[in-house]
């Protein structure tokens, strides 16, 4: 018979070397009483009696549906990788936007694919560019019913696939992006957006987007700043939705998996100093660590991206009859939710309201 509190004493000393020098965010483990007075199967015996002591709800208001709008298109052409989503037309875009508000989604997060791409990403920031066409058309048809929100990164549209303009040695050039960010960012704000996800990596990309947006008055056009967020495998059918023609990786500026917590935490403390409304950690089931203590830290509300990778693991998986689809969707999502999130960027997020409605 094993008494929890030997076993607690024994595991402490591997919580500290697991945890490190974030020892204090450890709660003490409860004293208990031993088995069998102390049984913990009793509250998940019945289907009542775990709804009763359930605690983590995920709700269609936390969810925030990502969104591609493809230029030159009559008609949504599927995204092969991530299967259920699309490049959409414009016209598909509109009619799957009303789709996801009238589920309860909590908001959208809208991608441009331009026809033609050039070095600075010329696209992004000129009022007749894909993405800021089809803001002006969502915002007309939604109006603030939903929370609209707009990529602000060069990547979909730089021939380069990089997240902003290079230097002369290939590098992507911190600074001069900064003045190419600021011009999208009133772009979109112009166009309508209510949140801009600042999702470049850039340093002082938040301060630059925030002073562009008060020095023209739009003062109340808000910044989700992708604050952690890591160069990712999981990347992978995001590219193909995007067509996008990145050459090699974006690990000269994303953030770096090895790194602890605290270069989260800079990166959290950086953003909400210059600014930021919201901030979010992508990806999310490889980093709820991170997530944890993001949101245990963090003053403004979290967000987490659980991107186009987790989404296609558990689409193919689901595909070849290895795992049942909705209960891993659900899972993941509540894992997410618990770890800290209170808004769930998901490819999955119009299917999931109508779900849980
Ligand atoms: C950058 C951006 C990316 C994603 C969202 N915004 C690509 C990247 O950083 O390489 C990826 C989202 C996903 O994989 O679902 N504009």
């Amino acid at each position: 018979m094993t008494d929890p509190r030997r076993l607690r004493r024994r595991q402490r000393p591997n919580l500290a070397g697991a945890a490190g020098r974030n020892l204090a965010l450890v709660a003490p483990l409860p004293d208990l009483p031993p088995f069998p007075t102390f049984r913990p199967r009793r509250l998940r015996r019945t289907p009542a009696l775990r709804r009763l002591v359930s605690e983590v709800a995920v709700r269609p208001s936390d969810l925030v549906l990502p969104m591609f709008v493809r230029e030159g298109l009559d008609e949504a052409v599927p995204v092969a990788s991530m299967p259920g989503c699309f490049q959409h037309s414009m016209d598909s875009l509109v009619k799957a936007a009303v789709e996801a508000v009238e589920a309860g989604v909590g908001g959208l997060m809208i991608y441009g694919v331009p026809l033609s791409k050039d070095a600075r990403g010329s696209g992004g920031d000129d009022p007749d560019g894909i993405l800021n066409v089809a803001l002006r058309r969502l915002r007309d048809e939604l109006g603030d019913t939903t929370v609209l929100m707009s990529d602000l990164c060069l990547d979909e549209f730089t021939d380069h696939g990089h997240c902003g303009v290079l230097a002369a040695d290939g590098s992507v050039d911190n600074d001069a992006t900064l003045e190419r960010y600021a011009s999208m960012a009133l772009a979109q704000a112009e166009a309508g957006a209510h949140l801009l996800g600042a999702s470049g990596m850039m340093d002082g990309q938040v301060d630059a987007a925030r002073r562009a947006l008060d020095g023209a008055g739009y003062v109340d056009t808000g910044i989700l700043a992708y604050a952690p967020k890591y160069a990712s495998g999981f990347y992978g059918p995001f590219r193909e939705a995007v067509n996008s023609s990145l050459q090699g990786d974006r690990a000269a500026y994303q953030q770096d998996a090895s790194r602890s917590v605290a270069d989260a935490l800079a990166e959290v403390a950086m953003d909400v100093q210059e600014g930021a409304d919201l901030v979010m950690v992508k990806p999310a089931l490889p980093y709820l660590d991170i997530l944890r203590a993001v949101a245990d830290a963090s003053p403004v509300p979290v967000a987490a991206y659980q991107i186009s990778g987790e989404y296609a693991m558990v689409e193919a998986a689901a595909a070849n009859g290895w795992l049942n689809r909705e209960r891993a969707m659900l899972e993941t999502l509540t894992s997410i939710k618990r770890a800290g999130a209170s808004v769930i960027l998901t490819y999955w997020a119009t299917e999931v309201a109508n779900l849980l409605r």
